[in-house]
């Protein structure tokens, strides 16, 4: 892992130094309207004067944002497994939806940019209405050249890696252990839009609603917790939610998970056996004796 990390270090400094050459002797202009990860674990930011950096600490991926009123602009493309570059404001993007929190870009009001999505199944009636009026079009995910005639198009982290183009950008918040580390990646939409001020806006709104109700929720003084069992059932399998987020989410709601020392997570319904045993613990962990 270690070599790893030193690869993108030097790889970042690199870029750092390089971005930096033509503006040392202004190196007093002050860069106005930034966000700071104060929470996410997994992407960091940093700034220049005329460009940006993220790196999504998931896949050891960095963009390199340029300004586009800069000179660098015009000169400097990258395009390597570990750095791509993008001027922004990017003014047209799409977007594989594929666990790809949409809500997100309408919340920073960049719908309107939105040109193209690999599928309809999303929840925004705002987005929907577009592409239903045909602002937004269809994209072939087995066809991958559809997608290079937008300026970046955003994906989840599970998209084969060998098949990526220049403008892929991976966007990973399910990466996140936490509910707040997860909202927080709102930032990193923002810092392609230049729209930090709005983005900062919204994850400190989020983030003092969520910390308001999980004080109020931690300050009931009763001593027996609600327990709770986060379950989903697919495919005739019923199963118990390993996702740390939704873990929390009980617990900052003032709930009890499930005991954790179960340790068989799914329950086919076709089975006798595994019928009998799911409604044994049910039994146990929620009858009130
Ligand atoms: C930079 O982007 C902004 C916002 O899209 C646009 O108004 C402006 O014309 C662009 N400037 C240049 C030099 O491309
Ligand atoms: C998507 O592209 C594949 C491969 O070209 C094709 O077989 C399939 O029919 C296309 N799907 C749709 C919905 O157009
Ligand atoms: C997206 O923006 C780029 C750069 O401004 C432009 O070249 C491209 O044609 C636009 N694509 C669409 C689909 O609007
Ligand atoms: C900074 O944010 C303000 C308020 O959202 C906006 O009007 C301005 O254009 C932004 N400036 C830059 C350089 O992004
Ligand atoms: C919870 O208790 C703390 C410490 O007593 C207090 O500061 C806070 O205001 C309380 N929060 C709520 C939402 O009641
Ligand atoms: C559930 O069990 C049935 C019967 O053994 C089996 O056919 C089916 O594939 C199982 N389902 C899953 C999702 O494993």
């Amino acid at each position: 892992m270690l070599p790893y990390t030193v690869f993108i270090m030097s790889a970042l400094g690199a870029l750092l130094l390089r971005g930096s050459e033509g503006i040392m002797e202004r190196a007093a202009v002050k860069v106005t309207n930034i966000s700071r990860v104060e929470d996410a674990a997994y992407f960091q930011l940093y700034y220049g004067n005329t460009f940006k950096v993220i790196r999504n600490l998931l896949d050891g991926k960095s963009y390199l944002l340029i300004q586009n009123t800069s000179r660098m602009a015009g000169r400097t493309k990258y395009c390597t497994a570990r750095i791509k570059s993008f001027v922004i404001p990017v003014t047209n993007y799409s977007l594989d939806v594929n666990y790809f929190p949409v809500s997100y870009f309408e919340l920073l009001g960049l719908l309107p940019a939105m040109k193209g999505m690999t599928s309809d199944t999303v929840a925004s009636p705002c987005l929907l209405k577009m592409y239903n009026d045909g602002q937004v079009d269809r994209l072939n995910k087995s066809e991958p050249q559809q997608f290079s005639q937008y300026t970046a198009h955003f994906i989840g982290s599970n998209t084969n890696q060998q098949t990526q183009l220049c403008n892929y950008v991976t966007y990973a918040p399910m990466g996140e252990q936490a509910p707040l580390q997860r909202a927080e990646w709102i930032k990193f939409l923002g810092v392609f839009a230049n729209m930090e001020v709005r983005a900062n806006q919204i994850y400190d709104t989020v983030k003092s609603n969520y910390l308001c109700l999980s004080n109020a929720a931690a300050n009931k003084s009763q001593k027996i917790h609600p327990v709770v069992a986060w379950m989903e059932f697919n495919n005739g399998v019923w199963s118990f939610t390993e996702d740390g987020y939704k873990l929390k989410f009980v617990e900052d709601a003032g709930g009890e998970n499930i005991d954790a020392s179960i340790n068989k997570k799914t329950y086919n319904t076709s089975s006798i056996d595994d019928l009998e045993q799911l409604h044994a613990i049910l039994c146990v962990s929620f009858t009130q004796f």
